[in-house]
């Protein structure tokens, strides 16, 4: 006990102790900000229905009932269409982990063949947006100047001008969508995403979407200003002069404490 009590007198107890904090706030958040998913999706639809099924029976039903007709918890998903399940599952938004305010995205709980199972068995349910060809989402057939324009227009409100996204109200927020493949983008202007409108072909037709991704990769690679801090709104900003500005003041109180004694 006593060695103990003579090394937290040491001068440099508080120095270690500040760096251990500081330490552990940063491996805590690096936890919280795992990345987002980067499945791609197949094309291939035709597959088999029945196994479909049997994956949503297992891991969809309790919350959107057996025959998708939806309950309590989950809306039905009779008419959403393989591009809402392929968008919700292959983000990792779907199966659904936590409550919250929004379903949050991460790494995709099944594979690229599995998630197109599900979503044939959900198409046949009803008729609803297929998942977009390769040529539909192709970022070299489009044009980037007018994708900007109607991003602008359009999502930049939400998502940023250069979709970098943004906060929105009661703990909402519009996402980064520097991650997103070409087909996630499709798809999310084709579904609507919980409080994300739908842009369906009449608003944005299928030649203007593919302008817009065209933007949105291009915005990939002209990263000015050093690293981010997340883009999630006043969050990420508190949190750093939490821990900068309250370390320099704690570190500055211990400076002048110990000058003093
Ligand atoms: C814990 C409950 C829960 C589970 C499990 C779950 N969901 Fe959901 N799902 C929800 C809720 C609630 C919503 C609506 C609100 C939202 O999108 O956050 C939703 C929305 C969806 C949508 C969007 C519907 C639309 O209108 O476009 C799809 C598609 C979907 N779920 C598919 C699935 C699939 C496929 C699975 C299984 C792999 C699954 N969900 C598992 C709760 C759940
Ligand atoms: C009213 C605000 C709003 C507008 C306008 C809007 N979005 Fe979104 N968007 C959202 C929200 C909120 C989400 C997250 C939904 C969720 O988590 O289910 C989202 C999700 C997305 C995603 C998925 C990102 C991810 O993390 O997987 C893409 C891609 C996207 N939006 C693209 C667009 C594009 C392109 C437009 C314009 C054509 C647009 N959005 C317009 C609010 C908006």
């Amino acid at each position: 006990m006593k060695a103990l009590a003579a090394r937290r007198r040491s001068r440099s107890a508080p120095v270690i102790l500040l760096l251990l904090a500081l330490l552990l706030t940063g491996g805590m958040l690096a936890l919280v900000d795992s990345g987002t998913a980067d499945a791609s999706s197949s094309e291939d639809v035709a597959d088999d229905v029945a196994q479909g099924e049997r994956i949503f029976q297992a891991n969809c039903a309790t919350c959107h009932g057996l025959d998708a007709t939806g309950n309590d918890v989950g809306p039905s998903l009779v008419g959403v269409g393989a591009a809402s399940v392929d968008f919700q599952m292959a983000t990792g938004r779907m199966p659904m982990r936590i409550n919250g305010p929004q379903a949050e995205s991460g790494n995709p709980s099944f594979s690229t063949e599995e998630i197109s199972q599900v979503a044939s068995f959900v198409a046949s349910l009803g008729p609803g947006p297929s998942i977009p060809s390769t040529e539909q989402v192709d970022p070299e057939l489009g044009d980037a100047a007018n994708g900007m324009q109607i991003f602008r227009t359009n999502c930049a409100m939400c998502h940023n001008a250069v979709g970098a996204g943004g906060a929105l109200s009661e703990g909402r927020f519009a996402p980064s969508l520097f991650e997103s493949t070409p087909t996630e983008i499709y798809e999310a202007m084709q579904t609507g995403p919980q409080s994300m409108p739908v842009f369906n072909d009449a608003n944005i037709d299928p030649d203007a979407k593919r302008d817009v991704i065209s933007y949105l990769m291009a915005q990939r690679d002209t990263s000015v200003g050093g690293i981010s801090l997340g883009s999630v709104g006043p969050v990420t900003e508190g949190v750093w002069v939490w821990i900068v500005g309250m370390g320099l003041l704690v570190g500055i109180s211990v400076w002048i404490g110990a000058k003093s004694s």
